[in-house]
């Protein structure tokens, strides 16, 4: 093996590889079922403060990291601070990657079944009503589930393996654009429904007597979800990532298109929702109670179903293997594995735990931890606490650890950038800002200490 380290061929590769593991189920399925479990509207402005305020500053923090660093995620912090015991960095993002994973391909199998449900035309003549029950009964079954979820697994594990990553990426390239395409049209033929509009207000007319500090939790787990950020993923990338290329304009462009695809998900979904008298608040199969009935009111519904569930599949692809990648990388060139033996192992490992994920949607019903589904406890556990955690380990290691030079050396691509007049701001974010509020938002949440109710 040379000591060279492959890197992106050009800084469009690098946003699309970002973008790619960034827009996922995250945007199109988790964002608006969120944002209807707390409220609406609130939440997405208190969504878009976590991603300036957080997300920003630690999704540069990791690129710093990483590009410096040259290695995958945990050894990338231990070239920058040898003297210091970073094991406690390496371990809570892959947990977090490892549990991540388990419940995702839960929802990644969904989009399977719609894919082939749109094929044999499943959905279609049905009424709303029929429409949720249909979905009710698939995810309370045993067996079809599980099975789409092998397969998504098999898919992942398949790519990760032969690192086929090249072709996925050229498909990204037109399947992603192709994507945003279908969710304008389908978003204009859900605001010409009848009773549109109640779901317009419902997105953009902010009450603010809706903001918890569970809702500012919940924002907060979901832009870091939604970004990708707290796995090591963004670290391991920069690291291929060229001394050219410049990190906050890479940064700026996936928080950009990861945003306005999350609110483009809102505005396709919430009028339907309305329209169609789904309640906002019904959980992780909101989308897929929702969609099918915008296809059955659309001219061409037959194909357009066909085609968005293909490409939601596939957004959700290109984020499970970037999931795996950064698992299956680390146990390879830790334990010194074969990339097959790792592949194998680790796949085998999360399917078990993932299976249990989507056992606790039928059989595992009853089963509360904390008064929440296995599942539900999964998802909560890693976005609302793991995420955060990791996230702010990064944050803290390039405002404390590192050099204040050495950040601006990275980031000005050795000093022939000018970011004088925003290097300060982003200096004082990632010291002060960021760790205290992500600080002060969980120990509020444990009740060491209340400022919201
Ligand atoms: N961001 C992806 C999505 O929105 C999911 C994802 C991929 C992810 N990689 C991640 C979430 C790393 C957290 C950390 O669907």
């Amino acid at each position: 093996m040379s000591n060279r380290r492959e890197h992106f061929s050009s800084r469009f590769a690098v946003v699309a590889a970002v973008a790619g593991s960034a827009v996922g189920l995250g945007n199109i399925w988790k964002f608006p079922y969120v944002l209807g479990n707390n409220g609406g509207s609130a939440f997405i402005l208190i969504y878009i403060l976590c991603i300036i305020v957080l997300g920003a500053p630690l999704m540069i923090s990791e690129f710093v990291v990483g590009r410096r660093g040259q290695k995958n995620s945990y050894r990338s912090f231990k070239t920058l601070s040898p003297t210091f015991r970073w094991t406690l960095f390496g371990i809570v993002p892959s947990i977090a990657a490892f549990i991540i994973l388990a419940y995702y391909t839960t929802i990644a199998g969904w989009t399977l079944e719609y894919l082939y449900q749109s094929i044999i035309n499943g959905y279609s003549n049905l009424s709303a009503m029929e429409v949720q029950k249909k979905f009710e009964l698939f995810s309370n079954s045993v067996f079809s589930p599980i099975l789409w979820q092998l397969v998504f697994f098999l898919i992942t594990a398949y790519i990760v393996y032969a690192g086929v990553k090249k072709g996925i990426e050229k498909y990204s390239k037109i399947m992603m654009p192709l994507m945003v395409l279908l969710m304008i049209i389908m978003a204009i033929k859900s605001l010409t429904l009848a009773g549109a509009s109640k779901g317009l207000d419902y997105l953009f007319k902010p009450d603010f007597s809706k903001i918890t500090a569970q809702v500012i939790l919940e924002a907060m787990g979901q832009a870091f979800f939604s970004l990708s950020v707290g796995m090591g993923i963004l670290i391991t990338y920069a690291s291929y990532m060229s001394r050219k290329s410049k990190i906050h304009t890479t940064v700026g462009a996936v928080i950009l298109a990861d945003t306005v695809l999350a609110i483009l998900a809102g505005i396709m979904i919430f009028p339907a929702v309305f329209s169609f008298d789904i309640a906002p608040n019904s959980g992780p199969g909101l989308v897929f109670v929702t969609l099918p009935n915008i296809f059955n009111q659309m001219n061409g519904g037959y194909i357009f179903a066909i085609i968005f569930f293909l490409l939601l599949s596939v957004a959700a692809l290109t984020s499970t293997i970037s999931i795996l990648e950064v698992t299956v990388s680390l146990v390879q060139e830790e334990l010194k594995w074969t990339r097959s033996k790792a592949t194998i192992i680790t796949t085998i490992a999360i399917a078990i735990l993932g299976i249990l994920c989507t056992l606790s949607m039928s059989m595992g019903e009853e089963y509360h931890i904390f008064g929440m589904t296995f599942f539900d406890m999964m998802d909560f556990m890693t976005s609302n606490w793991l995420l955060p955690l990791a996230g702010v380990f990064a944050v803290i290691f390039v405002g404390y650890v590192m050099r204040p030079e050495d950040v601006k050396d990275e980031l000005s691509n050795g000093g022939t950038l000018r970011i004088d007049s925003w290097f300060r701001v982003y200096l004082f974010a990632v010291r002060y800002v960021a760790p205290i509020a992500v600080i002060l938002i969980l120990a509020n949440q444990v009740g060491i200490f209340n400022f919201l109710r």
